[in-house]
């Protein structure tokens, strides 16, 4: 009996102990909900049970009878005889070129053959211009694999589908490194935490002490993309025409916030039409105003007229995280430290320190969010000195903490002449290729302009899938 006691006595001293490391040693974290590293889990989701909704796939068959066949044209039966059971090449798709459904999704709909989209991210239904964008990778997908077997007929579904995922996560990379960051970090950001990719051979950058994992500050820095939030979406039939029909843009973003509708536009390929407007318009500028879309009427309920205030959530989201205010990340940033004294914002125009004096009692109270968003740009750059710093480390993490990293040599990465055609890569040549255009700027994360020509959509350097053609 003492001894069943004393067990006792044990179990509930482990239980105290545990308690105490938690709450009096420990601190407390949030959680993740994806995968940090950029490998396409926008498309192929963050884990296996994700992945396997998301493939194509046959559910179950009935020789001779009929089988139950989601595929590309959209779920539907066929003929034992006509199926092909190795679709799993391919992630699914629906309506030809559409995400597939998720029926336990719960986004706002309009018609009756309309749904919500399923993808690797579940806010993929959040606003049509990020939908479209899951959309052209699930596509870019299912066009590797269909150069690919051309090139490797004996390949089977398997090694096509895991090919096709390596090149596509690949170009994702080297995109968002030499297109997105190039177009918003400075040149000396760029090359301070080296983010541009080698022109030529392997990078075998990887360093196992690099923590590859997203930084407190930079979930909260990162949301400077809140102020590139328009007020409308629209759809463009090619690079400089609104697409006339039944319904008309511009539309008013706050309709269009988790409600698909307009991807079942323009014969059920939306998002084609939607792509072709991100290319063509200019995004709001970079600075301290989130647009009052998103600001005061996120999410709005149209019955209540209850809504968000999305700048306020970031603000928020900062502090609840525990965040040090802006001027703590200076200095782990090596900029000039703020003091007591409205002078030392020394990053800051004299109107936005005005702004800031009538919220804020001392400047080492001002939030992130606020402080960087609100500083001067660096010189070439879309952002200033402590979004550059967060940035840049953050960016350089996830390259150099990344064992797949694309530029690695094998037995992980590619031949060196594949790496190569990977590099010609661009976003211009992606969105050339799935909305079949015949020009395009050269640089589609920019508006075309004399340093930005608009240029055939056949003279754009672009991967050549031949290279990975193997000995018969
Ligand atoms: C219409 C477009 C967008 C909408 C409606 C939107 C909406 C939201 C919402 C509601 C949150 C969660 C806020 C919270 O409760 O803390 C969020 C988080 C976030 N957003 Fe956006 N956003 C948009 C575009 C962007 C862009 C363009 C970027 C960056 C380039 C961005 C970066 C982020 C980041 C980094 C987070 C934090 C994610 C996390 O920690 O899990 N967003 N956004």
């Amino acid at each position: 009996m003492s001894k069943h006691k004393n067990e006792l006595y044990l179990q509930d001293m482990d239980i105290l102990f545990g308690i105490i490391f938690l709450h009096g040693t420990g601190y407390r974290q949030q959680q993740n909900e994806e995968t940090s590293y950029i490998d396409g889990s926008t498309v192929y989701g963050s884990t296996d049970d994700q992945l396997s909704v998301l493939r194509d796939r046959v559910r179950f068959m009935f020789p001779g009878k009929k089988v139950y066949l989601p595929n590309r044209g959209g779920v539907g039966w066929a003929a034992f005889h006509n199926v092909t059971i190795d679709r799993d090449r391919y992630m699914i798709t629906s309506n030809k070129y559409n995400l597939p459904r998720n029926p336990k999704g719960t986004c706002t709909l309009n018609k009756k053959f309309e749904f919500c989209h399923n993808a690797g991210h579940s806010e993929v239904n959040q606003v049509p211009s990020l939908t479209s964008f899951h959309t052209l990778f699930v596509n870019e997908h299912n066009r590797i694999v269909d150069a690919l077997s051309k090139v490797n007929p004996t390949w089977d579904a398997n090694k096509l589908f895991q090919e096709a995922r390596k090149i596509n996560i690949a170009q994702l990379q080297h995109i968002i490194y030499n297109g997105f960051l190039k177009a918003i970090l400075s040149p000396s950001t760029m090359s301070k935490y080296k983010l541009r990719s080698h022109d030529d051979g392997y990078n075998n950058c990887y360093d196992i002490k690099r923590d590859a994992s997203i930084s407190n500050e930079f979930g909260i820095a990162y949301r400077m993309g809140h102020t590139w939030i328009p007020t409308y979406q629209d759809l463009y039939i090619d690079l400089h025409t609104r697409q006339t029909g039944r319904e008309t843009g511009p539309f008013d973003i706050v309709r269009t916030f988790n409600n698909p509708h307009l991807i079942f536009l323009n014969q059920r390929t939306g998002s084609q039409g939607i792509l072709k407007w991100l290319i063509s318009e200019a995004a709001p500028t970079t600075d301290r105003i989130v647009e009052n879309s998103a600001r005061n009427r996120l999410f709005q309920n149209f019955t209540t007229n209850e809504s968000f205030d999305l700048a306020s959530l970031n603000i928020n989201r900062g502090r609840d995280h525990g965040i040090p205010p802006y001027g703590k990340h200076r200095e782990s940033c090596r900029l000039s430290a703020l003091s007591a004294n409205w002078n030392s914002l020394v990053d800051h125009h004299s109107t936005d320190i005005t702004l800031l004096r009538k919220v804020y009692d001392d400047p080492r109270d001002i939030d992130l969010f606020t402080g960087a968003l609100t500083e001067r740009r660096e010189t070439s750059s879309e952002l200033g000195p402590t979004l550059n710093c967060i940035l840049g480390r953050e960016f350089q993490n996830l390259k150099e903490g990344d064992s797949y990293w694309y530029e690695r040599p094998k037995p992980q990465g590619f031949s060196t002449k594949q790496l190569n055609e990977i590099r010609k890569t661009s976003l211009s040549a992606v969105l050339c290729a799935y909305l079949d255009l015949k020009e395009i700027s050269k640089d589609a994360f920019k508006l075309p302009g004399d340093s930005n020509p608009i240029v055939r959509c056949k003279e754009l350097p672009s991967i050549d899938l031949t290279k990975w053609k193997v000995a018969s």
